[in-house]
């Protein structure tokens, strides 16, 4: 009789658990979808006082006004980007309260990554942005699958997180970013050719399935795939972070280089985000009156990084063709492609995204670094001699 009560007891607590556990992502599914419309409550609920500040400033209705006035050969950096070096002090205060405010939606810790324990081969897996199609859990795959959260229990000091921004072609910054304690980068973008300004340090970086078709020829001939393979090797024990189930199409390029890091025992830490992750993120921002369509790997590297990180120093984020003494900017630092986020096809809102991170950056809450290294270097020295 006990036994049966005590089942009866197991059995409830587990209902209990599933039933917290779903509301839980129901919520965030649901305030994604209606934060337009619970604008007001959901910002006194939310978030922080001067953050509303923040809110206000990257108003939507006045960001679709500048758009429209603004052209290629304008952009808005007048207001946006006056990253005085040595005006800027980091508040922990305020990255406290953000870092906590995030925490409500999701943990970073262990979103980061699906974890072994909870998938097995052969699982079926719907994508994030394309519901109706799915994809099979590989064997390879499943080998990749971290065991523990490859963040768990990780805190630094100073984080660097690098964009990708031509902005950063000319900036010598790379001695100042590999100085800092945890350093992510985007997307495997190249480092040796221009280690001088984007540094070569790595403690994690992205791949989106597409880089495999992009920078590294689908891995067509030998010789790319030697590349690729090379690129893989540099990152000796890094954290690889593939969005493997967000959108349909990139299943067999994750698999190649699945499929190459076995087979060369690669040194890195594979990490494939949680299906929960981007509507968590683009929940949090929604939710402080930011309307982003689907976040870049940078502002989600950002939101994450909030976890791990006190103070946390962007390098490479510049989404405008001019900089702001007007000289061109190439869309990345090491390839031809094009701005392409003005258009309206583009998932992205890398404008929005950078007046919302200026807006942080003002308050103390991160630093986005946009100029010249040495010369913020040369003025603190001014400075100081003064
Ligand atoms: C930015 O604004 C200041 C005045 O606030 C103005 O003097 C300056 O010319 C502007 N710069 C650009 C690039 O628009
Ligand atoms: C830092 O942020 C907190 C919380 O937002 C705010 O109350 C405080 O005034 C800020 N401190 C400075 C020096 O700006
Ligand atoms: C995925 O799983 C289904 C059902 O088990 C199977 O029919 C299909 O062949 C699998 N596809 C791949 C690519 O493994
Ligand atoms: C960087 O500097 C070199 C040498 O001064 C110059 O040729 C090149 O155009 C510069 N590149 C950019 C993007 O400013």
């Amino acid at each position: 009789m006990p036994l049966v009560l005590r089942t009866l007891l197991f059995g409830f607590v587990t209902l209990l658990v599933v039933v917290l556990i779903i509301d839980d992502i129901a919520e965030v599914e649901e305030e994604t979808a209606n934060s337009r419309h619970s604008k007001k409550m959901n910002l006194q609920r939310l978030i922080p006082k001067p953050h509303r500040k923040a809110a206000a400033h990257v108003d939507p209705t006045s960001l679709a006004r500048l758009s429209t006035t603004r052209n290629h050969q304008h952009p808005s950096y007048n207001n946006s980007a006056r990253h005085s070096p040595n005006s800027w002090t980091f508040n922990k205060t305020l990255s406290n309260l953000i870092r906590k405010n995030i925490l409500r939606f999701f943990d970073p810790e262990r979103d980061i990554s699906i974890l072994k324990g909870t998938l097995k081969p052969g699982d079926i897996i719907h994508y994030v942005f394309d519901r109706h199609s799915t994809t099979n859990i590989s064997e390879n795959l499943y080998r990749l699958l971290p065991t523990v959260s490859p963040m768990k229990n990780q805190h630094h000091r100073r984080c660097a997180i690098v964009g990708n921004s031509g902005i950063l072609l000319n900036s010598s910054c790379g001695h100042e970013i590999d100085s800092h304690d945890f350093i992510i980068r985007c997307n495997l973008a190249p480092v040796e050719e221009y280690s001088r300004d984007v540094g070569w340090q790595t403690n994690l970086v992205t791949m989106n399935p597409s880089v495999v078709q992009r920078a590294f020829q689908d891995l067509v001939s030998e010789e790319w795939r030697a590349r690729f393979l090379r690129r893989l090797q540099s990152l000796s024990g890094s954290v690889l972070w593939i969005p493997a189930f967000m959108a349909k199409g990139g299943e067999e390029r994750v698999e190649w280089a699945l499929r190459l890091i076995l087979l060369h025992t690669v040194d890195v830490r594979t990490a494939f985000p949680s299906l929960r992750l981007l509507h968590a993120v683009r929940g949090y921002w929604l939710t402080n009156n930011v309307h982003i369509k689907r976040p870049t790997t940078g502002l989600l590297m950002y939101t994450m990084a909030t976890r791990f990180c006190e103070e946390i120093h962007l390098y490479g984020f510049w989404p405008f063709p001019l900089d702001p003494q007007g000289k061109p900017v190439k869309y990345h630092y090491y390839d031809a492609l094009k701005y392409e986020y003005t258009s309206s096809s583009s998932p992205h809102t890398m404008p929005l995204e950078f007046r919302t991170l200026s807006a942080l950056h003002r308050q103390g809450a991160l630093r986005l670094h946009t100029g010249q290294c040495d010369m913020e270097r040369r003025q603190q020295n001014e400075l100081q001699s003064k």
